[in-house]
């Protein structure tokens, strides 16, 4: 017996960052929205825990106990004094080390396959305190759709979506490490009173409308000139974008994923394929958003 768990990759539509708190983490105004780029996670009973992963980036996930996925087992299973004995298969399509919370989306993933494994029938509650423990994305990854985030981006708000966004990702030749961005950020803004970040109105309305070009006025990405200080090649990722009809282009989340807003499929194909032609990036995926969020699918 197995359970299989698809779970989607998400982009920040605005994120307001604020300055460090003591506990190290920043306070967010995170609008997540999560996008129809998918990964699998399979959980199936095995004598020890163990992690496998397939996929074009499968070579940079870690297989040890610091992948959420294993980390997520093994917080439910020492919730309910069950032996987290799993193997946890993840058939990855989401970037690694991307800022599409591909790791986020695995825990969310293994946490959702094991309750529906063991039987442990968690309810949604229980399982979103066990994914905020786990990450500050991963009760996002559970819920799908689009939210507010705020705190240290694990508290939600469900938001209203009223149409389909069409995005083109551009994956870059290698990742960008989420702390390492934010302690960038901390040295951008030095000596400046950074402001306690709030949603921003103009992103809700274009949201709840479904409407793109609003939207594209309004998204806003604190993180990126931190990313772009880390990774300045980016730049030439965005300018590919604009320069084929993009009506936005930002930093998705921590980066180096670059997203491109387009106003319909066709838009998007053409600008997929002149970022292709761009060399300014490894490669591309078109995907729409909403997407659901963690669903079990067999
Ligand atoms: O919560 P998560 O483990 O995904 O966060 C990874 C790192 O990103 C944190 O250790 C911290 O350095 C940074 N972070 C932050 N403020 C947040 C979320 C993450 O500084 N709100």
């Amino acid at each position: 017996m197995s359970v299989t768990v698809r779970v989607p990759a998400k982009v920040n539509v605005q994120l307001g960052v604020g300055a460090a708190r003591p506990d190290g983490f920043h306070g967010l105004a995170n609008v997540f929205l999560a996008v129809g780029l998918y990964d699998e996670v399979t959980v199936t009973p095995a004598d020890e825990l163990r992690v496998t992963c397939a996929g074009p980036d499968a070579a940079h996930v870690p297989l040890d106990r610091s992948n959420l996925a294993a980390r997520a087992a093994l917080a439910l299973a020492a919730r309910r004094g069950i032996d987290p004995a799993v193997h946890l298969h993840i058939d990855k399509d989401i970037p690694v080390a991307g800022g599409m919370a591909g790791g986020s989306a695995d825990g969310a993933g293994a946490l959702l396959a094991c309750d529906a494994l063991w039987g442990t029938r968690a309810s949604r509650a229980e399982l979103l305190d066990i994914c905020a423990e786990l990450g500050s994305d991963v009760p996002f990854s559970l819920v799908g759709g689009a939210a507010l985030g705020t705190g240290r981006g694990e508290v939600l708000t469900p938001l209203e979506v009223g149409g389909t966004f069409h995005w083109v990702f551009a994956l870059a030749e290698r990742g960008l490490s989420t702390p390492a961005v934010f302690r960038e950020f901390d040295r951008l803004t030095a000596g400046r009173t950074v402001p306690e970040p709030a949603a921003s109105q103009p992103v809700l309305d274009a949201l709840a409308k479904g409407d793109a070009e609003a939207l594209a006025a309004a998204v806003t990405n604190d993180l990126q000139p931190a990313a772009l200080s880390l990774f300045p090649a980016l730049c030439d990722t965005l300018a590919a974008g604009r320069a084929a009809g993009a009506l936005a282009t930002l930093v998705s989340g921590s980066g180096p994923t670059t997203a491109h807003l387009a106003p319909d499929r066709a838009t998007a194909d053409h600008i997929a394929a002149a970022l292709r032609d761009s060399g300014t990036c490894r490669t591309v995926r078109v995907a729409t958003a909403p997407a659901a969020g963690a669903t079990v699918v067999s």
